[in-house]
C-alpha cells in the first residue's frame, strides 16, 4: 500500500500533465493579476511553451503591496544579517520594504529607467541589493544581477549584452577578512564594454567610500531623499522580468530571460508544495542574490508567498566559525534552510562532531534543502545524525528556476534515497533518452530531457539569443529540454543526476564553464593548446584543473607560466572560477580526429578506472598525464 504522500504527489503529478491548464490555473488564483490571462498554456509560438498568456500582473506587488493590503504590511519581509560587516543586523517589514522599494523605483525612473529597459546590479548581499531587484520589477524594467566574484571582463561581457542605462552598484563587497572595493572593478568593465550605460547609482557602504564620477555616478543615499516613490506598472505575464547569466559552454555566458507570470506561479507554488512553508515562516536561502537560488528563494519566493526571507551577508565558516549558521537559525527562528552541499562539508571539515549545535537553540528549525550538487550520501548522513530533521536533496538549474526533482514537503515526505534527488516534480515530464532519442529502461543512465513543453518559471528564451536557445536545449533531443545532465530513474520512480553531458563544472555549488577557462589559458602567450578538466574535491565537489602545452622553443620555467595562468583566470573570469592549478605537459591526448579525450584526463586525475579509447591517436600520451598528475598529488597519489 502506498503512503498518503505518495497518493498526494502521485495525484498532483499526473493531474499537472494530463491538464496543465487547470492545475497551473489553479496556482495562479493565488496571486494578484490586473487583468487575467485568456490561455494558461500556449504552445502555438513556441513548443516549449508560453504561460498565462494574455494576463497582465506585477511581480512587485505581488511580493510586497499585496501582503501589505492584505493587513500584513508588519509583518517582517527581510532580515539582513552580516558578520562580516560587524554584525549587523537590520529587520525590514513587508511596508518598510515596499516603500523603500517604490522610492528606489522613483529613483530609476527618474533616471530615464521605464518598462521593458535593462538595470545591471553588481552588488553584494546588503538590502539594497533586494530592493534595486524589486525596484525593477516595480516600473517593468528587467534587472540583471551580476556576482560579486566575477572579474570586470565578465561584468563587461554582459554589460555589452544587456545594454542597460543604469548599473546599480555598491562601494565595496566584504569577503571573510578582505574589503572588495567595487567601483574599480566597475570602472574597468565599463571601459573595456563597447556599450556605455549613462548613469551608475552606488551604495556607499562605510568599509569602503568610493570616488565618484561627476556625470556618471549617483549616490544612492543622496538620491532616494529626493525620490518620488512609483506605482507598480502592469505587464504582460510574457514580458521579461530579469535576464541572469550562466556559464555556457563557451566564454559567452546565456542571459536566461524569466517572464513575470509563470515565475511568480511557480515560484509562490513552490514555497508550499516543495518546501512545506507558509506565509508566517522564516526561510533562509544562504546563497548568493548573484544566483539562480538567490534570486528564487532569497528574493521572489518568500516575498511572494509573504514569509520572512534572511538575507545572510557572510560565510557556513571562517565568520567567526562553523556555528555561524547555527546562530542564525537560532537568533532569527528560521524554519526552512537551504543551501548547497559545499557549506555543509565547509561546516563538517571544522566541526565534524558538531559540537557547536550544542550552543544554540534550534528549536525552529524543521527541515533543510540542498541543491546546485549532487548531495553526496556522506554529505547527508551527516546533517541527518546532526540535525535530527529530514535532510532533502532537489535538482534544478538557472534555466528551470525551481526543482525538477523533489521530495515535496506539502504533499509528505517520501522515503530518501541517497544520491537521489527523489521524485520528478509536476509539471515535467522527465525522460531519460539515448543519443538517438530513445527512452532507456529503468536504472540505465542516459541523457536527462524534459519533454515540452516546460512548466512555469522555466526559461522563456535566451537573452538576444533565441536561436542559440533553441540549438542549446531544444534541438539535440526534438520534443524534449536537454538539461545536459547525466543520470538515470530507477524502478520506484527516483531520479538521479550523476554528471554533466556537457563542459560545465560545480565548484562550490557554483557553475562554471571550463570552455570558457581554457579561452583564457590559450590567451597566454607561451601556450600552444590547453585544456580545462573538473576533478574531485572532498570540499567544493570540484575544482578546475588547466592542462598547458607550451609552443616549441619557449624557455621559461613552467613554475612561472602557472602561476601567470592562474593569475589570468582570476583577472577575466574571476576569483570564484577557483581557478589554482595547472600542469605543464608535452602534449594532450586525443582522438585520432583530433578531439582531446578530457573524460579520460579526469578519470586518471581522480584516480578512477577507465577504458583506453579505442580511437585515441597515442595511448602513451596517457602514461605522460599521469605522471605529471602525479607531480600534483593527484592520480595514483590522490590518497
Ligand atoms: N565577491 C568577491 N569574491 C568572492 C565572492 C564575492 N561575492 N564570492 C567568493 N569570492 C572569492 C572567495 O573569496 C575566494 O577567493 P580566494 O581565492 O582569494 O580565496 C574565491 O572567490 C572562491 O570562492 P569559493 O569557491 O566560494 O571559496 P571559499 O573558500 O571562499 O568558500 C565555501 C567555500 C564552501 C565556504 C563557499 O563556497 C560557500 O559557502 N558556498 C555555499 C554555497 C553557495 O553559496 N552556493 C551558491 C548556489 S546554492
Ligand atoms: P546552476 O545552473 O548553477 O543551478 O547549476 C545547475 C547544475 O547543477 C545542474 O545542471 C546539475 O548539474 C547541478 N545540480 C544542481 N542541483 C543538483 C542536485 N540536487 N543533484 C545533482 N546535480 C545538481
Amino acid at each position: 500500500m502506498s503512503s498518503d504522500a505518495e497518493k498526494n504527489y502521485q495525484r498532483a503529478y499526473a493531474l499537472s500533465l494530463s491538464d496543465p491548464d487547470s492545475f497551473w490555473g489553479s496556482a495562479a488564483e493565488d496571486l494578484h493579476w490586473v487583468k487575467r490571462w485568456d490561455k494558461v498554456l500556449d504552445t502555438s509560438r513556441s513548443p516549449h511553451g508560453h504561460w498565462f498568456v494574455g494576463g497582465q500582473l506585477n511581480t512587485c506587488y505581488n511580493a510586497l503591496d499585496r501582503h501589505v493590503e492584505n493587513g500584513r504590511g508588519d509583518h517582517l519581509a527581510l532580515i539582513y544579517d552580516s558578520p562580516v560587516a560587524g554584525s549587523e543586523v537590520a529587520s525590514f517589514s513587508y511596508r518598510e520594504l515596499k516603500d523603500l522599494t517604490a522610492k528606489f523605483a522613483g529613483v530609476l525612473k527618474s533616471n530615464g529607467v521605464g518598462k521593458g529597459d535593462r538595470v545591471i546590479i553588481y552588488m553584494p548581499m546588503i538590502p539594497e541589493t533586494v530592493i534595486a531587484m524589486l525596484a525593477c520589477a516595480r516600473i517593468g524594467a528587467v534587472h540583471s544581477v551580476v556576482f560579486g566574484g566575477f572579474a570586470s571582463n565578465e561584468l563587461a561581457v554582459r554589460i555589452d549584452d544587456a545594454k542597460p542605462d543604469v548599473i546599480v552598484t555598491a562601494s565595496c563587497g566584504i569577503e571573510i577578512n578582505r574589503i572588495i572595493p567595487y567601483m574599480p572593478l566597475l570602472n574597468d568593465a565599463i571601459d573595456i564594454a563597447r556599450y556605455k550605460p549613462s548613469k551608475t547609482i552606488v551604495v556607499q557602504r562605510s568599509q569602503e567610500i568610493a570616488e565618484l564620477q561627476c556625470g556618471r555616478d549617483i549616490d544612492w543615499q543622496e538620491a532616494m531623499a529626493d525620490a518620488e516613490p512609483a506605482d507598480c506598472v502592469t505587464v504582460n505575464a510574457t514580458d521579461p522580468l530579469y535576464i541572469l547569466y550562466t556559464s555556457g559552454t563557451t566564454g559567452l555566458p546565456k542571459g536566461v530571460v524569466r517572464d513575470n507570470g509563470g515565475h511568480a506561479v511557480a515560484l509562490n507554488w513552490t514555497m508550499n508544495t516543495i518546501y512545506g512553508v507558509e506565509a508566517d515562516d522564516v526561510y533562509w536561502a544562504a546563497s548568493d542574490v548573484g544566483w539562480v537560488v538567490g534570486h528564487s528563494y532569497i528574493v521572489y519566493g518568500p516575498l511572494l508567498k509573504g514569509c520572512t526571507s534572511i538575507l545572510y551577508e557572510g560565510k557556513p565558516v571562517g565568520t567567526p566559525d562553523a556555528g555561524a549558521f547555527w546562530r542564525v537559525i537560532a537568533d532569527h527562528g528560521v524554519n526552512t534552510l537551504f543551501t548547497a552541499p559545499t557549506a555543509f562539508r565547509a561546516i563538517k571539515k571544522e566541526d565534524p562532531e558538531g559540537k557547536l549545535l550544542g550552543k544554540y537553540d534550534l528549536g525552529e528549525f524543521e527541515t533543510l534543502f540542498l541543491a546546485g550538487e549532487r548531495t553526496d550520501p556522506d554529505t547527508l548522513s551527516w546533517a541527518e545524525e546532526k540535525l535530527k530533521i529530514p535532510v532533502i536533496d532537489h535538482w534544478w538549474q538557472t534555466e528551470t528556476g525551481w526543482s525538477i526533482a523533489a521530495n515535496h514537503k506539502g504533499y509528505g515526505l517520501l522515503p530518501v534515497k541517497p544520491g537521489s534527488p527523489t521524485k520528478v516534480a509536476p509539471g515535467w515530464n522527465l525522460q531519460v533518452l539515448d543519443d538517438q532519442c530513445n527512452l532507456m529502461p529503468a536504472g540505465e543512465v542516459g541523457a536527462l530531457c524534459a519533454k515540452l513543453p516546460m512548466p512555469p518559471g522555466s526559461l522563456l528564451t535566451l537573452w538576444n539569443a533565441h536561436e542559440r536557445f533553441l540549438e542549446s536545449y531544444m534541438e539535440e533531443f526534438p520534443g524534449y529540454y536537454k538539461t545536459a545532465d547525466a543520470g538515470f530513474i530507477d524502478e520506484d520512480d527516483y531520479v538521479f543526476v550523476m554528471s554533466r553531458t556537457d563542459d560545465i563544472i560545480n565548484v562550490a555549488g557554483h557553475r562554471l564553464s571550463t570552455g570558457a577557462m581554457e579561452e583564457v589559458l590559450a590567451s597566454h602567450v607561451d601556450v600552444a593548446e590547453c585544456a580545462v578538466i573538473g576533478i574531485a574535491d572532498q570540499l567544493k565537489g570540484q575544482l578546475p584543473l588547466g592542462f598547458l602545452v607550451l609552443k616549441a622553443g619557449v624557455q621559461r620555467d613552467d613554475e612561472t607560466i602557472v602561476s601567470e595562468v592562474v593569475q589570468l583566470v582570476r583577472d577575466q573570469i574571476g576569483p570564484v572560477a577557483a581557478f589554482k592549478q595547472a600542469v605543464v605537459v608535452q602534449r594532450l591526448p586525443k582522438t585520432r580526429s583530433g578531439k582531446i579525450l578530457r573524460g579520460t584526463m579526469q578519470k586518471i586525475a581522480d584516480n578512477e578506472e577507465y577504458r583506453i579509447p579505442a580511437t585515441i591517436d597515442d595511448p602513451s600520451i596517457l602514461e605522460e598525464i599521469d605522471a605529471a598528475l602525479q607531480t600534483l598529488g593527484l592520480s595514483s597519489a590522490r590518497q
